[in-house]
C-alpha cells in the first residue's frame, strides 16, 4: 500500500535534503549545489553532490542517488516504508494508519521479535540455576552482576532444541527461527538449535534492536566446535556493517573511539568506565565500519591485541581509518596481550595513562619500519630511512612532515636538505599515482550505467536516446502528453527504461508529480541513482522540445531496425547479406 503523496510532501518538506544530509556529511556548497565526501564510499576529493533544488543527491564516484528517504535508507540500512516512518517520527508527522508494511519489513519485524525473545531466553537461563556453570565464568572473568546485565550476556544451555521448543510456545514458526539463523536446518531437513552450551553476546544495533549473538565456546571446547560462533547475515544484520558495543559508545564519543579486537575487552572496558568502545564482529575491519564510525567522531585510538595478527590487522585498519578522514592514534599495550587483560591487571588510572599517551598513527609506523633492522649499521640505517621516508611522504600536513624530517635527520645523522628532498619526491610520485587512481575510480564508477541497464550494451543508440527522454521528462514534465501520444511505452526498447518511463506516465497521468519518492518505492538504490543522474545531468540539453522530438525519432527508428531483424534460423550467408544491405542503407542516408 502507498503512502499517500500529501504525507509524504510534508515529511519530505520537513525534512529539508540539506540538513537531513548534513547530519551525517560534512557539505560545502559549490554554486547552486553543495558537494562532500561520499559517506556510502571511501574518497578523499568529494563527489558527492546534493541538490536542494530537485531534493536529491548522486554520487559521481559510486553512483548511489535518491531523495531523502534513499539517503536515510542507506545510511541507516532502512528499507524504503522503514526511512518514510523514521523520519516521519524525528519531524513529528504521524502517519495515517499502519498498513505500509511491506512483506520485507514484517519478516524483518520478526526477526527482531525472534532475537530479543532469544536474548531474553539465553540470560534467563544464565541467570537460572542451571546456568550457574555459566554465571560462574563470567563473574569469574571479573564482570559484576550489572555489567552482565548491561550487555544482556546469556548462556546457551547443552541441548539441541531448548530454544526451539521456547520460540515455538512464543508462538514463531520454524521457518522464522531459520531465517533469524538461531536455528539451523540439517540435510536430513531436521531442526536444531545453532548456539548450543556458550557464553552468549547480544550484538545490539545503533537503534537499540538484538541483530545478532555472538556465541563463545567454554575453555576446554574451544578447540572443539571454534571458539566462536556468530549469526550469519539475516535480514537484519550483515557482519561488515556492524560494531559490537556501538549502541553504548554512540552516546559517549564525540571526542574519540576506542577500537578494540573482542567482545571481552568491550566489556571490561565499558565496566571500568570507558564507554566510547567498539570491536568489529570478528571480521577483519571493513570500510563500511570505519565510515559508521565516522559518523559518530573524529578520532579513533586503535587498541588491537599485542600479538602479531593484532599489528597486522592493526596496519589494515588504520589505512582504512584514514581513507575516510578520520585522525588515528595507536596505543600499544605493554604488558598482557589484549585491553581485557591490561585493565584487569592495571586498573583505569593506568588505562586512562595509556590512552593518553597514544602514539600518532606515522609514529607508530615509524616505530614498526625499524623492526628487524639493524639501524646502527650503514646500510641498516639507509634501509630504514627509505622506509621512513616513504612513510613520512603519505602523511598529508605539512608542519607534521616537517617535524618528523627533522627528528629522524638529527638522530641518523644525515643531512635535513637530503632527507626533506627525497621525501618530496616521493610523495610527488605518490600524487601522480594516487591522483590516477582517483581519476579510474571516477571513470569506473561502482556503478555504471551499462551494469544497471544491462540491454544499453547491446542497444547503445537506442538506449542513449532513451536516457535523453527521461531527463527531459523528469525535467519537463508537461511534455509528457506530447511524448505518449508519439510514443507509447511498448516502442522503448530497453526494459529498464521502459520501466521507468512507465512509471513517469502513470504517475502523470494520476496528477501526481513524478518525483524520486515516486520511484523509491518501485526501483532498487542503484536504479535511482541513475535516476537522479538523469535528472540532474544535462542530458536534456537547452532546447529540451527538440531533444525529445530527436529522441522519439530515433528511438522509434532503432525499433523499426531492430524488428527487421532476422530470426535466429536465418543463415549465416543471408544474415551477412542483411548486414551489407544495412551498412549502405546506413552510408547512403549520411
Ligand atoms: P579473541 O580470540 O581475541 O577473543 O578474538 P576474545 O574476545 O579476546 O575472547 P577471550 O578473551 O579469549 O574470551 C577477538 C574477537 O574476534 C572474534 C570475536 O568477536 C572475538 O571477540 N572471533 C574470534 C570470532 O568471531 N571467531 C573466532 O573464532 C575467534
Ligand atoms: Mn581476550
Amino acid at each position: 500500500m502507498a503512502i499517500p503523496e500529501d504525507v509524504i510532501n510534508e515529511i519530505k518538506y520537513r525534512n529539508e535534503i540539506e540538513a537531513t544530509i548534513s547530519q551525517y556529511v560534512n557539505l560545502k556548497r559549490r554554486g547552486k549545489n553543495l558537494v562532500g565526501l561520499c559517506p556510502f564510499h571511501s574518497e578523499k576529493t568529494p563527489s558527492f553532490t546534493v541538490y536542494p533544488e530537485s531534493a536529491s543527491f548522486y554520487c559521481f564516484g559510486c553512483g548511489a542517488g535518491g531523495d531523502v528517504f534513499t539517503f536515510t535508507g542507506l545510511m541507516e540500512n532502512l528499507d524504503y516504508i522503514e526511512s518514510v516512518k523514521l523520519l516521519a517520527e524525528r519531524s513529528g508527522v504521524t502517519l495515517p494508519q499502519d498498513g505500509y508494511d511491506d512483506s520485507m519489513t514484517k519478516i524483518k519485524n520478526t526477526v527482531y521479535d525472534i532475537n530479543r525473545e532469544t536474548a531474553r531466553f539465553f540470560h534467563n537461563y544464565l541467570m537460572s540455576p542451571d546456568g550457574k556453570w555459566a554465571l560462574d565464568y563470567f563473574l569469574g572473568r571479573g564482570l559484576s552482576l550489572s555489567t552482565i546485565k548491561h550487555f544482556g550476556l546469556g548462556a546457551a544451555p547443552d541441548s539441541w532444541d531448548a530454544l526451539i521448543k521456547h520460540l515455538k510456545s512464543k508462538g514463531f514458526t520454524i521457518e522464522d527461527m531459520v531465517t533469524a539463523n538461531v536455528v539451523g536446518k540439517s540435510q536430513r531437513g531436521t531442526y536444531y538449535d545453532r548456539f548450543r552450551k556458550r557464553y552468549m553476546f547480544p550484538i545490539i544495533n545503533i537503534r537499540g534492536n538484538v541483530v545478532a549473538f555472538s556465541g563463545r565456546a567454554l575453555p576446554e571446547d574451544e578447540k572443539k566446535g571454534g571458539k566462536y560462533v556468530n549469526t550469519a547475515d539475516t535480514p537484519v544484520f550483515k557482519k561488515s556493517l556492524n560494531l559490537f558495543g556501538i549502541n553504548f559508545a554512540k552516546n559517549h564519543c564525540e571526542e574519540k573511539i576506542i577500537l578494540v579486537e573482542g567482545n571481552m575487552d568491550v566489556i571490561s572496558l565499558h565496566q571500568a568506565g570507558f564507554q566510547n568502545v567498539v570491536a568489529p564482529l570478528g571480521t577483519s575491519f571493513t570500510s563500511e565500519q570505519a565510515n559508521l564510525l565516522a559518523r559518530y567522531t573524529k578520532e579513533i585510538v586503535l587498541m588491537l591485541d599485542a600479538d602479531a595478527a593484532g599489528q597486522k590487522a592493526l596496519l589494515r585498519a588504520s589505512g582504512i581509518l584514514e581513507n575516510t578522514g578520520l585522525k588515528v592514534r595507536v596505543v600499544v599495550i605493554p604488558d598482557g596481550k589484549d585491553p581485557d587483560e591490561y585493565i584487569k591487571k592495571n586498573g583505569a588510572d593506568r588505562f586512562k595513562a595509556l590512552l593518553s599517551g597514544a602514539v600518532s598513527d606515522i609514529e607508530y609506523k615509524l616505530l614498526m619500519a625499524a623492526d628487524g633492522i639493524d639501524v646502527h649499521k650503514d646500510d641498516g640505517k639507509l634501509k630504514y630511512l627509505s622506509l621512513a621516508a616513504s612513510i613520512i611522504a603519505d602523511e598529508d600536513d605539512i608542519m607534521t612532515r616537517d617535524v618528523y624530517i627533522g627528528r629522524l635527520s638529527d638522530k641518523y645523522g644525515v643531512s635535513r636538505t637530503a632527507f626533506s628532498t627525497k621525501v618530496d619526491e616521493l610523495r610527488k610520485n605518490k600524487k601522480r599515482y594516487k591522483h590516477k587512481k582517483e581519476v579510474n575510480d571516477i571513470i569506473r564508477p561502482r556503478f555504471t550505467a551499462g551494469d544497471i541497464n544491462p540491454d544499453k550494451r547491446v542497444h547503445p543508440k537506442a538506449a542513449a536516446a532513451e536516457e535523453s527522454l527521461l531527463a527531459v521528462l523528469l525535467k519537463h514534465p508537461d511534455f509528457y502528453i506530447e511524448a505518449k501520444e508519439k510514443l507509447p511505452p511498448e516502442k522503448i526498447i530497453t526494459p529498464l527504461n521502459r520501466r521507468i518511463y512507465e512509471i513517469i506516465i502513470n504517475t502523470l497521468d494520476s496528477g501526481r508529480h513524478p518525483d524520486i519518492s515516486v520511484f523509491s518505492e518501485k526501483l532498487i538504490p542503484s536504479e535511482i541513482g541513475y535516476l537522479v543522474s538523469l535528472q540532474n545531468g544535462d542530458k536534456a540539453g537547452n532546447n529540451a522540445k527538440a531533444v525529445l522530438k530527436d529522441c522519439i525519432e530515433v528511438i522509434l527508428e532503432e525499433g523499426i531496425i531492430l524488428n527487421s531483424n532476422p530470426d535466429s534460423d536465418t543463415s549465416v550467408e543471408d544474415w551477412a547479406s542483411y548486414l551489407k544491405n544495412m551498412i549502405e542503407r546506413k552510408n547512403k542516408e549520411n
